[in-house]
């Protein structure tokens, strides 16, 4: 049964960081003032309610990790840092002019690339820069991305005493046969040396990412990584399905061969196993990828009822302007979404005219907005409903039909205008999506757009 189930339900399908998903954005309605009409029009809204938040996309790393599927620039030369604070700061400058008032931050969120490749002074300017023209909301919470490697206690230090509570450190897998295919040599006293300084130092939440499926990677290989993942007692914890995704140009993602990775069976056995062993250790499940301890922020907003997901991930709190800066970063206005430009010397240049680097973006359309809101239902509470008449839509009919076959496989519950994704449902809450994902099902992709769902 849980063959089959994996079988038929193990199909390529997005991730649901934004809806409609990138590759669905109509880029017809995008223009400049089109993203700087939504953006005053969001700021004006929320802004003295709850606040903004800021992504800051880090681009440099030291070393290749030959699996990695995010933006980066490989580099061992440090000249690089200030160059890109600066340029990040001159966007930030033409972001505020364009406001025209000061804004409250609630959230900032450093990722990469690698945060930590950067100097502790460097990060402590890019951060008091923006500063110079914004101010700090009530329980703002600011988060960094540490690589084990680089994080020094310096960077720590210095972080906390800007105000950041939060990290996560990418740890993937402890076996030195996966380390050595994904070239990512990283000892457990790495990762457990920066957990104890973090500690110490008094961050209230610290992540670690772990990665099912990575090549090579066995069942041994995933007990292992959880045991000694729970010797350091992190407060949550991502376990991501390794996302292959080779087509993306630059990735890297080259340096093992297709048959070196686990697949549909035994790659959802190293996903079984290891959420087994995480329900053991006292993790409790967070929407889709994410698993926290009762006493850690995200668990408590995923029983308040309170939990956000945008382009970081899942979050627990919710701003409805976020702006991203730096080179690819996306940023959404709630009514639009537009992205940077993914090429370090066109950033450059669109900023030294005085532009935002924005190149391609999206206007939500009123049933856009509808389906955002289902979708974010899903997968952070993992129920929906269409009671409220504002959250109807046509064809709910035949989504309800589309999920007939998922409640026949146990995978979910209907109700009078709800419903709910069961225990057994939560691995294929991207599928349930689908069923909702109105441009997706009008327009099947030509090519290879997105990872497998399991
Ligand atoms: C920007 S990276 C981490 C920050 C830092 N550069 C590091 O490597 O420690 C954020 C996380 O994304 C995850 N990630 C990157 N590529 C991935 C892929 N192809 N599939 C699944 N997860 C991936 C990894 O777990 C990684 O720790
Ligand atoms: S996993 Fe982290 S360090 Fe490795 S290439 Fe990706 S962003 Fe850089």
């Amino acid at each position: 049964m849980k063959n089959s189930l994996i079988q038929k339900y193990n199909v390529a399908g997005p991730r649901y960081t934004s809806y409609p998903t990138v590759p669905y954005w109509d880029e017809a309605d995008f223009s400049y003032e089109m993203w700087t009409d939504t953006l005053k029009k969001s700021f004006i809204e929320s802004n003295d309610k709850e606040g903004i938040s800021l992504y800051i996309h880090l681009p440099f790393c030291e070393s290749l990790c030959t699996f990695c599927g995010c933006n980066k620039r490989i580099t061992k030369n440090h000249t690089v840092e200030n160059p890109y604070i600066k340029a990040v700061l001159k966007e930030w400058s033409i972001y505020c002019k364009i406001i025209g008032e000061k804004p409250l931050i609630k959230e900032i969120h450093l990722g990469g690339g690698t945060p930590t490749f950067f100097s502790p002074k460097n990060l402590e300017d890019l951060i008091n820069g923006i500063f110079k023209s914004a101010t700090k909301a009530n329980n703002y919470e600011f988060s960094f991305e540490g690589h084990p490697n680089n994080t020094s206690y310096e960077h720590l230090q210095k972080l906390y005493d800007l105000g950041f509570r939060r990290v996560s450190y990418g740890v993937q897998d402890y076996s030195a046969k996966v380390q050595k295919a994904i070239h990512r040599e990283q000892p457990f006293h790495n990762v457990a040396k920066v957990t104890f300084w973090a500690r110490e130092i008094g961050y209230t939440s610290i992540g670690h990412d772990i990665i099912f499926g990575l090549p090579f990677q066995d069942i041994d290989d995933v007990i292992d990584t959880i045991e000694k993942t729970k010797s350091l007692q992190p407060d949550r914890l991502a376990f991501y399905s390794y996302a292959h995704v080779p087509w993306i140009k630059g990735n890297g993602q080259r340096g093992f061969k297709d048959e070196d990775i686990p697949k549909d069976d035994q790659k959802r056995i190293l996903y079984e196993t290891g959420k087994k062993l995480l329900f053991e250790n006292g993790y409790n499940e967070i929407g889709m990828d994410h698993f926290a301890l009762d006493t850690d922020s995200l668990y408590e907003a995923f029983q308040n009822g309170n939990l956000h997901r945008n382009f970081m991930g899942y979050s627990s709190s919710k701003t409805q302007l976020m702006i991203g800066l730096g080179v690819s970063s996306i940023s959404d206005s709630w009514y639009s979404f537009v992205q940077n430009v993914k090429n370090l010397e066109d950033y450059y240049q669109i900023l030294e005219r005085d532009k935002l680097p924005v190149y391609r973006g999206h206007l939500l359309t009123n049933e856009d907005l509808i389906i955002r809101k289902h979708i974010l239902n899903l997968m952070c509470q993992f129920e929906t409903s269409w009671s409220d008449s504002a959250n109807y839509f046509k064809e709910i009919p035949e989504v309800l039909l589309q999920l007939k076959e998922m409640e026949n496989d146990g995978l979910l519950e209907f109700g009078d205008k709800y419903l709910k994704v069961t225990a057994a449902g939560k691995p294929y809450v991207r599928n349930i999506c689908m069923a909702f994902d109105l441009r997706l099902k009008r327009k099947a992709p030509e090519t290879e757009l997105f990872s497998m769902t399991i």
